[in-house]
């Protein structure tokens, strides 16, 4: 057992939380919630970044102190990680006390060591947005903000040795391969280090901006945003050096950024550690972009994904499980409705939700709901054990070199060999054939398979896999941590023969593409090209019969509803239909017609309906399925 001590960025307190943001956050939760299953002991911060120009302005356009602007601004995140189920550790705030006094010391004691000095800073300057420029920020030498003429100006401020370290970055990017990964974004950073480096700017003299954290040395300033946002990662886990929890956490394991802030934690910060006399993180890890249609997500665009309307339309652990799948690390991916559509309905109501929903109805069916004890097994049989053992070790390989996908791909495969394996043994053959032994060993290894991947999936999907567990465990899971309190758990052979199933409900729904904007409807499939394969014994489950319609009224206050009454043979049946805009009553009577006869009764409008015609719709038309020659009322459709 390890410890492992994971950070996302802090997000800058004034934004509104993105698709961007949501995935970094989700992917160190995921991440966190593999490392705890494979027994590691984690410690997982996120925060906001809460000082600077920009926040000191929104708080005065609003004439509110700074603190009281970010005191609300700060709970769209808390919200938004509660919905997405965000198992953090700690979140840090850069305006907490604790904070502000791990920058100080930090502050104090690189000046002391004379990594700071004092000196004159040259930059352009313009008067009517009060704001400086660099030269790269110009947009053809004037403001790039309101477009007017800059001046230079020349301020006295603080600056951080950087210069006097990058050879030894340099060397250190060179020896340490995982320090920035991936490969590319290593490249990138020796790329950068190869122009001269200049020394940073720390501070700014608060007559010009007074929302940051004071120089404890010259009260007339205080520290610039990176300076003050990136010593988090240590004020997020200890008071400062000597302090237990610090011993215990640093050096941090990975740190997740975005590709878009790679240098600042590649080359600031690790500089900042050196000289400070701290070890450096083992891991910064770069992703990609989520790009809408090829271009980044930007306001002014008007493109931005709010995750909140996605969780709500989809479902938190649906949401995750597309972001956590869709994304190679590391490169761009492209985020739309349909891939997210497609992905659900493909791996998780499909290839996932479909098998647990099969061995449900396999074990009800022959073996009254109970697990069988399994015998030895043939060569099918002994695959499918195999592939179940070498999975989690698999996983754990995968995790730890940061191949979340090809974990994903790993687990997604081996649901699908299950489903094949279920294909290929026929257990209603099995059944019909009398051949019981094999079909107790067959039923019980494809449950035992899909209890792995379920636990191999929960640090992503969370209660949907804590409901598919419960369907096979005797004992009740309260919370998703349970899963993760028993490494034992992963062994295969933990189910237990003869305990009795849970039943519930499909876990995963198929979900239509509905371009509309609705609520999805669920479990009904828009485009039959791409509809779920189901087998014979799925298909025999339904029973299909002719009626004859012997009388049809319409349904009061409905203007869609008839009531109809049906000859099925040896018995009357009473059903309603939504087809009154199509069909008067009278026209109906005596009508040889489809009716799914073994739906759950249930009442429409009041009135007790006892199955379900069968109709085609095409855009607004629609037809009532009728036989075409005489055939006597309950025979069967198949
Ligand atoms: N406050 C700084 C970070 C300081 S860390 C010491 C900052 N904040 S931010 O609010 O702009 O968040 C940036 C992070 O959000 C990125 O690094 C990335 O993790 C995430 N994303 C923002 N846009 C993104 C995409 N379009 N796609 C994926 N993630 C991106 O920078």
């Amino acid at each position: 057992m390890g410890k492992f001590y994971i950070t996302t960025p802090i997000y800058y307190v004034n934004d509104e939380p993105h698709l961007g943001h949501a995935y970094t956050t989700i992917l160190a939760d995921v991440l966190s919630r593999y490392h705890r299953l494979f027994g590691d002991e984690v410690f997982f911060s996120t925060g906001t970044d809460e000082h600077g120009l920009k926040v000191q302005e929104a708080a005065k356009k609003r004439d509110v102190e700074p603190r009281f602007h970010c005191d609300e601004m700060v709970i769209r995140f808390l919200k938004l990680w509660k919905k997405l189920k965000i198992g953090y550790s700690k979140f840090i705030r850069t305006t907490e006390n604790k904070h502000i006094f791990v920058v100080q010391s930090l502050l104090t004691y690189l000046y002391e060591r004379g990594d700071i000095y004092f000196d004159t800073y040259v930059g352009k300057y313009c008067i009517p947005e009060e704001r400086f420029w660099t030269e790269k920020d110009l947009i053809d030498g004037k403001c790039p903000s309101c477009g007017r003429e800059v001046i230079s100006i020349e301020e006295k401020n603080y600056f951080f040795k950087l210069s006097k370290y990058k050879d030894w970055l340099i060397e250190y990017i060179k020896e340490h391969p995982d320090f920035i990964k991936p490969e590319s974004r290593r490249n990138e950073v020796l790329g950068f280090l190869k122009k001269p480096l200049s020394d940073l700017c720390i501070s700014r003299p608060k007559t010009r901006l007074d929302w940051g954290i004071e120089i404890p040395f010259d009260k007339k300033y205080v520290t610039y945003v990176w300076f003050d946002a990136l010593i988090n990662y240590i004020s997020a886990i200890g008071v400062y050096r000597n302090n237990d929890s610090f011993q215990k956490w640093w050096p941090c394991d990975i740190h997740l950024v975005g590709k878009d802030i790679i240098t600042t934690h590649a080359v600031y910060w690790p500089i900042m550690l050196k000289s400070a006399g701290f070890e450096l993180p083992e891991t910064i890890f770069a992703h990609g972009w989520w790009l809408i249609k090829d271009t980044k997500m930007s306001k002014s665009l008007g493109n931005i994904v709010k995750p909140i309307d996605l969780i709500d339309k989809y479902g938190v652990e649906n949401f995750r499980y597309v972001l956590m799948k869709n994304m190679i690390l590391g490169s761009d991916a492209s985020f739309s409705e349909e891939m997210l559509v497609n992905t659900i309905n493909s791996d998780l109501a499909n290839d996932y939700g479909n098998l647990l929903s099969r061995l449900v109805r396999m074990i009800e069916k022959y073996f009254q709901g109970e697990i069988p004890e399994p015998g030895v097994g043939n060569e099918l049989d002994k695959k499918i054990i195999e592939g179940g053992k070498a999975l989690p070790g698999t996983i754990k390989e995968s995790v730890n070199k940061m191949k979340l996908n090809g974990a994903l791909d790993s687990v997604l495969k081996y649901i699908r060999i299950i489903n094949k394996y279920i294909e290929q043994t026929a257990p209603w053959n099995l059944h019909k054939e009398g051949e019981i032994e094999e079909l107790k060993t067959v039923l019980y290894s494809a449950c035992e398979g899909f209890r792995l991947v379920t636990i191999l999936l929960a640090p992503i999907i969370l209660n949907k896999a804590k409901t598919a567990l419960s369907v096979f465990s005797e004992k009740e899971m309260k919370h998703i941590e349970d899963i993760n309190t028993d490494e034992q758990f992963l062994t295969w052979g933990k189910l237990k023969p003869g305990i009795k199933i849970k039943a519930i409900k499909s876990i995963f729904p198929r979900i239509i593409h509905d371009k509309g904007g609705n609520r999805p409807k669920e479990d009904r499939v828009a485009d039959w090209q791409g509809a779920e394969k189901i087998d014979m014994e799925y298909f025999n489950r339904i029973d299909i019969r002719v009626g004859k319609i012997l009388e049809a009224a319409p349904v009061k206050r409905s203007k869609t509803l008839l009531k109809i009454t049906l000859d099925l043979g040896e018995k009357k049946r009473q059903i309603v239909a939504g087809i009154a805009k199509h069909y008067k009553a009278e026209e109906l009577i005596g009508k040889e017609i489809v009716v799914l006869v073994n739906l759950k009764p249930t009442k429409i409008m009041g009135i007790e309906s006892n199955g379900m015609l069968l109709a085609a719709t095409d855009k607004g038309n629609l037809s009532v399925i009728s036989v075409d020659r005489d055939i006597k009322p309950g025979s069967k459709v198949s």
